[in-house]
């Protein structure tokens, strides 16, 4: 059986050049960067160069970038480590009811654990936030403000450049979750998000998996959440994993620079799903139609549950999500549609495809032929 893979904000198919830029790691550049002789300093003057490739696609300067195993840890090291940096001047901070877990659930501990209060701002019906919610939720004593610049189930598209004015003029550090941005999006620099800190992962752009970045606007210096030793820039412990950063710097080029999933045509499957969907009894497109990753649609059904509807759509050979991968074989539901005020049962019911490099309109009409089918299934079990 063919298989129609509509989960690329999930994960991507490691891109062929990705994978040979990666391989001399895995072979004969084999030192540890930390290492004084020679083999240590040949794998050193890689890395550096490797960072500098960075640095160039950023538009910031090598130091800035923290490389870590993925998302996950960027964006825990962003949250964890500026929140207890400046514990001392505040211990007000702000995220918003959508951030994927990687973040969500590092407020949650801060809060639970460590004493600090957390404003977590609402969206609109369209998974929108609204500028002016920062600007009424900030206080004297906010030391850090987490707001995603698209969002993995929905794929909306938040005004992160005016996030980060705000935060800049009252003088609050602001991280963005970028993740889905990156490789999606257009790119010029990093800047452009007017971030302080900006989390990126490689296997969301044909890069490898377990690779990801920290922007970290210098001189911050936050506090580490690996402790050992002094590597990279003493940001973050743990001897370099070389070849997934060769992987990761090689797909930036590729595919971030010139955004891989910009392509017209993806756009276009996406938007006919979105208008073909409103044939289908019970789907209702959830999410903002304009300001929305061109590759992401999302939608909830009525009378099913995202496991019941996956398993079916699988046995035809569709992989879809029901939003987050990490959700994937629990019953929770969607926190982006409980925020969105959509209701707990039609929340259990999330199905999101999102379409990539690989895809084409076969794939679309294996997707509404099959569709119709698995939800009456599903409906009738
Ligand atoms: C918006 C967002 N943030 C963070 C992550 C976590 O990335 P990883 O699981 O690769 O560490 C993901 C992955 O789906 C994501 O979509």
């Amino acid at each position: 059986m063919a298989t129609t893979y509509l989960d690329y904000n999930a994960t991507t198919p490691l891109d062929a050049g990705v994978r040979e830029a990666m391989l001399p790691f895995l072979g004969e550049i084999w030192g540890n960067p930390s290492s004084v002789h020679h083999v240590g300093r040949k794998a050193r003057a890689l890395l550096d160069d490797l960072r500098d490739r960075f640095s160039i696609v950023f538009k910031c300067k090598p130091s800035e970038i923290v490389f870590t195993s993925g998302g996950t840890e960027a964006n825990n090291l962003a949250v964890f480590g500026t929140a207890r940096m400046l514990k001392d001047k505040g211990r007000h901070l702000i995220t918003s009811q959508i951030e994927h877990h990687a973040v969500l659930h590092c407020f949650d501990y801060l809060k639970a654990k460590e004493g600090f209060e957390v404003d977590r701002l609402p969206v609109d019906s369209a998974g929108r936030i609204d500028p002016n919610d920062l600007k009424s939720t900030l206080r004297e004593d906010t030391v850090l403000v987490s707001l995603m610049a698209a969002n993995n189930e929905t794929g909306t598209i938040q005004p992160v450049e005016e996030f980060g004015s705000i935060c800049r003029e009252h003088g609050v550090l602001f991280h963005t979750d970028a993740i889905q941005w990156f490789g999606k999006q257009p790119f010029a620099e990093i800047d452009q998000f007017n971030a302080d800190l900006v989390s990126i992962c490689g296997h969301k752009f044909h890069g490898p998996r377990g690779a990801g970045a920290l922007f970290v606007r210098s001189p911050l210096l936050p506090d580490p959440i690996l402790f050992g030793g002094a590597h990279e820039n003493e940001r973050r412990a743990g001897t370099e994993n070389l070849s997934s950063i060769a992987g990761l710097a090689e797909a930036l080029e590729r595919f971030v620079r010139a955004p891989v999933f910009e392509r017209p045509e993806l756009g276009n499957l996406t938007e006919k799903l979105i208008d073909r969907s409103k044939a289908i009894e019970g789907l209702t497109f959830r999410g903002d139609r304009e300001k929305r990753l061109s590759n992401t649609s999302a939608f909830t059904v009525t009378g099913c549950d995202s496991i019941a509807l996956l398993a079916g759509l699988d046995i035809e050979g569709i992989c879809a999500s029901s939003g987050s991968a990490c959700s994937a074989g629990s019953i929770e539901p969607s926190h982006v549609m409980r925020a969105m005020g959509v209701s707990a049962e039609e929340s259990n019911a999330l199905l999101r495809f999102s379409f990539g490099r690989e895809n084409c309109e076969t794939d679309l009409d294996h997707l509404l032929e099959k569709l119709p089918e698995v939800i009456e299934r599903v409906r009738n079990h």
